[in-house]
């Protein structure tokens, strides 16, 4: 199939719909109600009362599914935001409809389903963008440019120490994926963003009855070594055991400099200078607004992370999962 012509010009306000009606939904939501030029038409939940909610508070119409949804409405530009197990029939539907969509990661709970979506969207030449939204964060840019000029980085070191998230599918492995594949992701992907790709050597888990979630399977704690293609070693480690979150944060160890990136600033340490630039820009905005402009110009190449960018990053999450699974302690 041959990329679908863009069906969009500037004059008209964009048609968008929501899939997924919960609480990061309600994040792009926030955002694409008040955009100038996007009419927000349709939005599709598990449930009807979800997709009922959504509608009432940023307007359109409800859905029971993707189908009714396409018959119901011209659809411009799709976002997905449901749990990663839930992945799968909605891309196809919305790739077979010839409909651009920017899904929330991780792309799938299992390695499969992305690949599957991941070569129809390579056929259709369509446009989409993935959540992979620490790359929109400001500063990263700077990142990149300052590592293109300087010494190699030698060593990664990746956290996500916090708590457990509130829905239920988060505590479930065939629901979520784990805590690697679900936040720890973010940081693997702003890693293989700025580094390069990079290989799993080895990862482990630890797993445990809660008392605090007593239906819980998810590992609490989790760690993996890396290797970066141009050398740099890399450590990710992450646990949900925490009343909060504690450190969320990527640290590049190079020739007398750390850089460390968190969610709300960027750190450049050299000894003799302390740089802290804290980020002023909404990354969620950001990459919708990219999305939002990739879309009208029927240009792939304008979303800030495509999906094949973020299937390799999923690729790595996979193999820690993998091989943290078989190893669990
Ligand atoms: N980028 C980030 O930093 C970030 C942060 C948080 C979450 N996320 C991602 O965003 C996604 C959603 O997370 P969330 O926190 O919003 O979860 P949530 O609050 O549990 O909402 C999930 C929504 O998906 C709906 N849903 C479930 N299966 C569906 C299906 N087959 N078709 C259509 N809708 C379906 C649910 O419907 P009902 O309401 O009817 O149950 C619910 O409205 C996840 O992939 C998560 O990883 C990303």
């Amino acid at each position: 199939m041959s990329a679908p012509e863009p069906n969009v010009g500037t004059a008209r306000a964009l048609r968008i719909a929501m899939i997924g009606a919960g609480g990061f939904a309600a994040r792009h939501l926030d955002v694409l109600a008040g955009e100038p030029g996007v009419d927000v038409v349709g939005h599709v939940a598990r449930t009807r009362a979800s997709a009922d909610a959504h509608a009432a508070r940023y307007g359109g119409r409800a859905y029971d599914d993707v189908p009714a949804l396409l018959a119901g409405e011209g659809v411009d530009a799709a976002w997905i935001s449901v749990p990663p197990g839930a992945h799968g029939a909605v891309e196809h539907a919305l790739i077979e409809a010839g409909v651009p969509f920017l899904v929330e990661k991780p792309l799938s709970a299992d390695a499969e389903t992305a690949e599957g979506i991941a070569s129809a969207v390579a056929a259709s030449g369509l446009v989409t963008a993935v959540g992979y939204h620490w790359r929109a964060l400001d500063g990263v840019a700077v990142v990149r440019e300052r590592l293109a000029a300087g010494p190699p980085v030698r060593l990664v070191t990746a956290a996500w120490h916090s708590s457990t998230p509130a829905p239920a599918w988060w505590r479930l492995e065939a629901e979520s994926g784990g805590q690697m594949v679900e936040q720890a992701t973010h940081l693997i992907d702003l890693a293989l963003h700025l580094l390069g790709d990079a290989e799993v050597l080895h990862a482990t888990e630890a797993r445990a009855p809660r008392t605090a979630h007593p239906d819980a399977d998810v590992a609490e704690a989790s760690s993996a070594a890396l290797r970066f293609a141009h050398g740099a070693l890399g450590v990710v480690t992450a646990t949900c055991v925490l009343a909060a979150s504690d450190t969320v944060e990527l640290r590049l160890h190079r020739e007398g400099e750390l850089i460390v990136i968190t969610q709300d600033a960027i750190t450049i340490d050299t000894g003799a200078e302390r740089r802290v630039l804290r980020h002023q820009a909404d990354p969620v905005a950001v990459e919708d607004r990219a999305f939002l402009a990739a879309v009208r110009a029927g240009d792939p190449t304008l979303a800030i992370c495509s999906y094949a960018d973020a299937l390799r990053t999923h690729r790595v999450a996979q193999r820690v999962r993998t091989l943290g699974y078989a190893s669990t302690i």
